[in-house]
């Protein structure tokens, strides 16, 4: 069984996909009254007209949540136009600690994959609060700036997405590092199909693809958080050890020790079954570098 806790638009999405791929029945979580019954009744009868033998309840208990193998978390709050960003870091690691003791107590043994944003300090959050072993807490977002960033591509050089290999590591947030020079087309590198002025103004776009998105339709996306997080759902359910951006708790990893950000990780049954490190040039490193400083000050931030 999966569990998503927070039945808004990122976990309703999210839900639709990990159903449309069968990877088990889906319990949707939620403190509002009406909402997550709701919501399942609709993918519910969604299942049906896709002929998807998949059972979707939506509760507002905890106790239903027993058994998960895996529990998204997109419950919290986003940014108003009011708040500043560690406002929402408060809130929302207050959000995070109620749901940490939901999962603690009916789910000890589920993997967690967190969604709610500031992502790398949320993730942190959660593993400290349940006090689970780090490979089973991570968090999403990875493959969300390398969607946006191979859509970029494709859209350029009209390519084939499955020809298109990338990674992007560090904080979900200004700071991302992405890394054209580990971008292939093919078994090319990038650089041989675009010019550097191209590529450093797509990788600037990618930067700041989640505020265009919501500065467009009015709120923040959906439809691609859901797609990547059904990715990497399936990727701890069937234990397919796909290498895939997580943020993941590093302990040495990259000279990096006591944070969360996002590296290509081993994803199977175990969790983070394995952190992949690149060889990353002088640039990218310091790139990198200032990426986890940024983290590690908002980690710095949180009221425990
Ligand atoms: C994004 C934000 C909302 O769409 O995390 O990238």
């Amino acid at each position: 069984m999966i569990t998503v806790v927070g039945a808004g638009r990122v976990g309703t999405s999210a839900a639709l996909q990990i159903a449309m791929r069968e990877l088990g029945d889906i319990t949707l979580l939620d403190i509002i009254e009406g909402l997550p019954q709701g919501e399942a009744l609709d993918l519910n009868h969604a299942c049906a007209i896709l002929d998807l033998d998949v059972d979707v309840r939506g509760t507002n208990d905890y106790k239903d949540i027993e058994g998960s193998d895996v529990v998204v978390v997109t419950a919290g709050i986003v940014r108003k136009a009011d708040m500043t960003r560690l406002d929402l870091l408060h809130k929302n690691s207050e959000i995070i600690r109620s749901v940490a003791k939901g999962i603690r107590e009916h789910a000890p043994k589920a993997k967690v994959l967190v969604v709610t944003n500031p992502l790398d300090v949320m993730t942190y959050v959660m593993w400290k609060a349940t006090g689970f072993e780090s490979r089973r807490v991570m968090g999403f977002s990875g493959l969300l700036d390398m969607g946006r960033f191979r859509y970029l591509i494709r859209e350029k050089l009209g390519v084939s997405y499955k020809s298109i290999r990338s990674m992007v590591i560090g904080e979900h947030g200004d700071s991302m590092v992405l890394l054209p020079r580990l971008t292939f087309i093919g078994a090319s590198p990038l650089s041989s199909f675009m010019d550097e002025s191209v590529i450093n103004e797509r990788v600037e776009r990618t930067r700041k693809a989640g505020a265009e998105v919501i500065k467009l339709k009015g709120w923040s996306a959906h439809h691609a958080p859901g797609a990547g997080i059904a990715q990497m759902v399936e990727a701890l359910v069937r234990d397919t050890k796909e290498v895939i951006p997580t943020s993941a708790y590093l302990d040495g990893h990259y000279g990096v020790k006591d944070v969360y950000t996002v590296v290509p990780c081993v994803l199977g049954a175990g969790g983070v079954e394995k952190i992949v490190e690149l060889q990353l040039n002088d640039a990218e490193k310091e790139l990198f570098m200032k990426s986890v400083s940024v983290i590690r000050e908002a980690i710095s931030q949180v009221k425990w």
